[in-house]
């Protein structure tokens, strides 16, 4: 199946399924979310990932739901830390509600993704995909936390970048193949190459998500761009660039690193030396080196060529992006 039939699968079933909760305007901001445009890659990945053992079933749609709430929590409550105004190309849910209520929403968000997982009957199948589930879960905090710390921090290393990235982001594309092939009853070692899969899929989706924040169009990122710049976030274009910047260019950086509210100049300079440094070069092939990583995890899995080449497509989607 293509790309996009997982997603148009996916999204007919999450109207069909997406749990509702009374009063109204604790379920308005996460419906709000979820039916805005988007990718829907995780879902995607599950599915792909599951039908490489086993045709879909109604279990591993349930997961992909669960998946997808999570996500959208986690972005929830992402824009209040990252104090985003646009996602999806609209207002995020703080900014169109309250913060309040996006905190709150959120966590019921979060929490009727968990009660999905209810729905699994096979026991075995169940414990595998909670474990996985709460790894994941706690990672991303980690991940979360890191990437808030690092905004004052002078001196992130790359490994330590990397380190983080892993956790926000890789981690849950991971755990989306990896549960794909838990639900199809896969081999043990192809689980485990899924994961893997995942986890380089995630990083260089990650590495590509930090350049698009800073050279993107915003009508196709649908975000502000330049956010990352103006929150002093230590994406690896700020860390290469500050490690290889001109002694002029240097001080810049670390001059705008006093102001952190948003600042079109502060955008437009450290957009330049990213560019002039070298860093924006050298994050597209860290990018594609991930990329390639991924390629290799495919041609471990004891599955077709066809089957091989699908997933293939799913690497290539998660570094051009879907928009
Ligand atoms: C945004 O995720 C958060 C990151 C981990 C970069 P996506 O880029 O998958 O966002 P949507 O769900 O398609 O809007
Ligand atoms: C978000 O990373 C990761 C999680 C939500 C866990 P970003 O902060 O880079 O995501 P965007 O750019 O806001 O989508
Ligand atoms: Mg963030
Ligand atoms: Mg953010
Ligand atoms: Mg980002």
């Amino acid at each position: 199946m293509k790309f996009n039939q997982y997603k148009e699968l996916f999204e007919e079933f999450m109207t069909r399924k997406l749990p509702k909760v009374f009063p109204q305007n604790l379920y308005e901001p996460y419906h709000y979310i979820l039916q805005l445009d988007a990718k829907r890659i995780r879902p995607a990945m599950m599915m792909a990932s599951h039908e490489c053992f086993a045709p879909l079933n109604d279990d591993v749609m349930t997961a992909a739901l669960a998946i997808e709430l999570f996500h959208n929590f986690s972005l929830m409550h992402d824009d209040i830390m990252d104090k985003s105004e646009t996602r999806r190309g609209f207002p995020t849910v703080h900014i169109k509600y309250s913060e309040n209520s996006a905190i709150l929403s959120g966590d019921a968000l979060l929490i009727l993704s968990y009660q999905l997982l209810e729905k699994i009957e096979n026991p075995i199948h169940f414990k595998e995909i909670y474990k996985v589930y709460n790894k994941t879960a706690i990672e991303i905090c980690i991940g979360q936390q890191l990437d808030m710390n690092f905004e004052s921090e002078l001196t992130v290393t790359e490994p330590e970048y990397l380190m983080m990235i892993e956790h926000k982001t890789a981690v849950l594309l991971a755990c989306s193949m990896q549960i794909g092939a838990i639900l199809a009853d896969a081999p043990e070692q192809d689980k485990k190459a899924m994961y893997e899969f995942g986890i380089n899929v995630g990083m260089a989706f990650q590495i590509q998500d930090d350049l698009l924040d800073t050279f993107g169009e915003s009508a196709k990122v649908g975000k502000v761009i330049g956010g990352d710049i103006c929150n002093n976030k230590k994406t690896l274009l700020y860390i290469r660039a500050l490690a290889n910047a001109h002694a002029t260019h240097k001080e810049l950086l670390q001059q705008w690193s006093q102001i952190n509210t948003f600042n079109k100049d502060k955008v437009q300079e450290v957009t330049r030396i990213f560019v002039d440094s070298g860093s924006k070069t050298y994050c597209i092939a860290k990018r594609d080196e991930y990329y390639q990583k991924a390629v290799s995890n495919i041609e471990s899995l004891s599955i077709s060529d066809d089957l091989k080449k699908g997933l293939k497509e799913f690497a290539n989607l998660a570094v051009d992006r879907l928009k």
